[in-house]
């Protein structure tokens, strides 16, 4: 039996550099499944790939509709019985200059709720040795969140429905204009990221005993600025900003993806360039109170 990979939003960006990459790695090891909301999007990158002399396997996926998981998901089990790496990258980009009260909705529903159905489908069909990768952010730790809001990610740690329910507030906060008062950032991207790191963890966590037994990793990863169709006027703003290519962005990514069997750590770790990123910001030391 091949290996198998699954990538959601594969026909452009770090999704289909990721397809790429692992498409190359595996050749005659492994099948990796370019997935995209946009039938026609999807294909157009297969070909694109196949061209490079790859020959990714592709269905639809939209990760914002319950309806395309449950199909891919019955399609990914009855076609194949399970699944090796499973790479959650398919994402709402926030608009750059739109509020929150407008983005917030459509970026939760995707890259929050979604991630967590995806979860939900495929975690019955993840292999023994299986890598579960949700590609966040280092926007999400809780750096990227006032003290005042950080015992919601931590005290008690929330399980994976508990997560859902703290960005649904966060949407109703946005749409009514109180996320301000509440102490949510103007940027619906920070929110959002450290709601998919807090996923990612509660299901790490629930996932513990079982992933040791079975030899399970369970990861968020940055891939650091990239130049894609999402940061373009991000980086063309700041001029401080580097950003890789996606080509570049992916060896990481798929380094995680592909860590080799009896692997025990990272687990439930945000990991950016082979290290972790604490979701729980270290206090500088002049921070330290004193005495
Ligand atoms: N680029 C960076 O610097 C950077 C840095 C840190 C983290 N990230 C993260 O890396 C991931 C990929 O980013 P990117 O820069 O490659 O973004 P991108 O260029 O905007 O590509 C996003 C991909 O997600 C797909 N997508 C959107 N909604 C979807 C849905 N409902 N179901 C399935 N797929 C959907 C898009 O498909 P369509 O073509 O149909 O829209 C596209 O293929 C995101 O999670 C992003 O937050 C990126």
């Amino acid at each position: 039996m091949g290996k198998l990979a699954i990538v959601t939003g594969g026909n452009r960006g770090i999704g289909l550099a990721l397809v790429r990459r692992l498409a190359r790695e595996w050749q005659g090891t492994g099948e990796v499944y370019l997935t995209a909301r946009d039938e026609a999007l999807g294909r157009a990158a297969v070909a694109g790939l196949e061209a490079e002399g790859l020959l990714p396997l592709f269905h639809q996926l939209d990760v914002a509709s319950p309806a395309s998981i449950a199909a891919f998901a019955e399609h990914v089990r009855d076609r194949h019985g399970g699944v090796d790496v499973l790479l959650l990258n398919g994402a709402y980009a926030p608009r750059p200059d739109v509020p929150a009260r407008l983005d917030a909705r459509p970026m939760i529903e995707t890259n929050n709720l979604g991630a967590h159905r995806m979860i939900e489908a495929f975690r019955p069909l993840l292999r023994d040795g299986a890598r579960l990768v949700v590609v966040a952010s280092g926007f999400g730790t809780l750096a990227s969140l006032p003290p005042a809001l950080h015992p919601r990610f931590l005290d008690p740690a929330p399980d994976a429905a508990a997560v859902d329910r703290i960005m649904s507030d966060y949407v109703t906060a946005a749409e009514a204009g109180s996320d301000a008062a509440e102490g949510w950032p103007a940027w619906v991207n920070a929110p959002s990221k450290v709601g998919q790191v807090a996923l990612m963890r509660a299901v790490a966590d629930d996932m513990r005993a079982e992933a040791e037994a079975r030899d399970i990793l369970v990861n968020a990863v940055c891939p650091g600025w990239t130049v894609t169709d999402a940061t373009r006027v991000y980086l063309e703003r700041d001029p401080r900003l580097i950003a890789k290519q996606p080509d570049e962005a992916a060896e990481d990514v798929i380094w995680l993806a592909t860590l080799p069997p009896g692997t025990r750590a990272p687990y439930g770790e945000l990991v950016r360039y082979r290290g972790i990123l604490p979701f729980v910001p270290v206090p500088k030391p002049d921070a330290v109170p004193k005495g």
